[in-house]
């Protein structure tokens, strides 16, 4: 089968969306300390372009799943890397670049809870609400609700390539 990129979400689009993410988190946790958390390798791109327009007492910190064999989800999540520094009593902002079953962020809010931290809250740039299991998390902010598509670029892989297109592109078959 032979696929091409087609773009769905433009450069532009997305970063004025992003400076509209950051002003809202700006004006939640004004005051506070805050510790956002970015998921590799996908929301690298997103966290680097977000975190430059955030005004606010903040520390970032990285961690690294993998739950994607090409477009088909694997059932199942695995921790790459984790990191060490104390975020008990602070509160965090995971950072993810695609919530599609939840299965990635309910993994991720467990992990983070054992960690003691005061709250969690999730930030995801694009919502595939469409494959969403029951009991899953939903995001607290969200750039673009998205249809059910593979889509890949700005930091989205297929097979670990196109992350680094400056746009956000799905899958057609030709
Ligand atoms: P979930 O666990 O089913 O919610 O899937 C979320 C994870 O799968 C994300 O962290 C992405 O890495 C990956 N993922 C889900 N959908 C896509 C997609 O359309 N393109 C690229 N990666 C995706
Ligand atoms: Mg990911």
């Amino acid at each position: 089968m032979e696929y091409a990129v087609k773009e769905m979400i433009s450069r532009q689009d997305i970063a004025a969306r992003v400076e509209e993410i950051a002003a809202e988190l700006n004006a939640d946790f004004a005051g506070r300390e805050v510790v956002f958390v970015c998921i590799l390798k996908g929301a690298a791109v997103f966290m680097a372009d977000l975190m430059r327009h955030l005004k606010l007492d903040m520390s970032v910190e990285y961690l690294e799943l993998v739950s994607y064999d090409f477009t088909e989800s694997r059932g199942k999540v695995d921790m790459i890397k984790d990191f060490d520094n104390d975020i008990s009593g602070k509160d965090v902002v995971i950072v993810e670049d695609i919530i599609d079953t939840g299965m990635t962020v309910n993994f991720i809010g467990e992990h983070l809870r054992a960690k003691n931290p005061a709250s969690i809250k999730y930030c995801v740039l694009l919502d595939n609400p469409v494959r969403r299991e029951a009991d899953c998390t939903n995001p607290d902010y969200t750039g673009f609700v998205i249809p059910n598509q593979f889509v890949l670029g700005y930091g989205l892989d297929l097979d670990g390539k196109y992350r680094q297109l400056p746009f956000i592109g799905s899958l057609v078959k030709v």
